[in-house]
């Protein structure tokens, strides 16, 4: 089985993540923040080990301002739906996943702003006409830093500028980009930073985590149990108990530990090396075949996802015989419905192969092969 579809969760997970998840599973998989014995304090110093791991990924200062959610979806709600209150100005693009469009759209209905910047041919966003959609109520940019379709990387660092001097808050999706590409919250002014642990953090699936600059106000988006302030009723102000009501995912947030060493032992420029040259592969074998319709940017400012066509033959056709063949990839809108509109694949969305870490060239020249069979048979 080759498996391309690390956009969607990267697979297989590097060793340490399975032994750590397992290690905590049977030995030490209390509740954390809840009792005073081994076990319990065992489990609460994992999970701050965790949080301290990602604060140094993306040189966060307070550890504190982590917070744990069960995906990117989850942390991007969290931060949306909490920032933005009626009346507010938002500034999403044409880029973003269903994630950011959906709690927008949610919003839309309930009086807030919203104003969706287009992308050029290649899906990238030009940070001047962001700029230029400023006005007095606008209060959030929300960007994705790499799309799951085209795999365009955006200039944070310009748009983070313009939302810093404008005094707007600035909330970057690093689904696609976490573990992957450098991402530094004060250079790029980030205010919130949402991010899954299941895709290049290499940790189990139902982990992700928002980064929340202090002095950003969100409503509460559930209250409960935090192990904190136990005699009141009132959820607790503070971070990061305020937003992780309810048990944590601890085996989950322990694989994520498990997947930042990881990615630290191999450094996070050589993951990005292996996975561009695999990317650069495929683009420079698929660009001279005149039956193959390329999206997205062809080399440069561009991440491992790589969507086409092939002339004639539906996406879900591709995909399907592609799993025939033993070779996962997936096919359809990927949940970022305006993209198509971007590259003009409206009604019929792409075939989307996303390498990671653990392709390889050979991986990369069976599918090549496996694509020319298909062209090949559909005369
Ligand atoms: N957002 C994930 C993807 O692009 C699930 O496949």
């Amino acid at each position: 089985m080759i498996y391309l579809d690390n956009s969607a969760t990267t697979f297989p997970k590097p060793k340490n993540v399975y032994d750590d998840v397992m290690d905590c599973m049977k030995n030490y998989a209390a509740n954390p923040g809840r009792g005073s014995y081994d076990m319990a304090i065992k489990a609460a110093h994992k999970v701050t080990e965790t949080r301290e791991a990602i604060a140094k990924l993306f040189n966060i200062s307070d550890l504190f301002n982590v917070i744990f959610t069960s995906s990117a979806t989850e942390a991007l709600n969290i931060g949306i739906k909490g920032f933005l209150k009626r009346r507010d100005h938002v500034i999403t693009t044409y880029m973003e996943h269903n994630s950011v469009l959906r709690p927008i759209s949610y919003l839309k209905k309930r009086g807030i702003e919203v104003s969706i910047v287009k992308a050029d041919q290649y899906g990238f966003v030009n940070p001047q006409t962001i700029e230029g959609m400023i006005k007095d109520n606008t209060k959030l940019i929300v960007i994705n830093h790499v799309s799951n379709v085209t795999g365009t990387i955006q200039n944070i660092d310009e748009i983070g500028e313009i939302a810093h001097k404008n005094g707007i808050s600035f909330m970057v999706d690093a689904a696609q980009s976490a573990g992957v590409l450098n991402i530094d919250v004060e250079k790029s002014n980030i205010d919130m930073l949402a991010f899954a642990g299941h895709k290049g953090l290499f940790g189990p699936q139902g982990t992700g985590a928002l980064y929340i600059r202090e002095g950003i106000k969100l409503t509460e988006f559930k209250s409960g149990g935090t192990g904190s302030n136990s005699f009141s009723v009132e959820q607790p102000e503070f971070l990061p108990d305020r937003f992780e009501s309810g048990t944590l995912n601890t085996p989950g947030i322990v694989g994520m530990n498990a997947g930042i060493n990881f990615i630290n032992s191999i450094g996070i420029r050589n993951i990005a090396k292996h996975e561009m040259e695999l990317t650069r592969y495929l683009i420079s074998n698929l660009k001279n075949k005149d039956y193959v319709k390329l999206y997205g940017p062809e080399l440069n400012n561009r991440g491992a996802v790589v969507s086409f066509n092939i002339d004639g033959i539906d996406s879900s056709d591709v995909a399907a015989i592609l799993n025939v063949k033993g070779i996962c990839v997936r096919n359809g809108y990927h949940c970022a419905p305006l993209v198509h509109e971007i590259i003009g694949t409206k009604n019929k969305g792409t075939v989307r192969v996303s390498p990671g870490y653990f392709n390889t060239i050979e991986d990369i020249d069976k599918l090549i092969e496996a694509l020319i069979e298909i062209n090949k048979g559909k005369i």
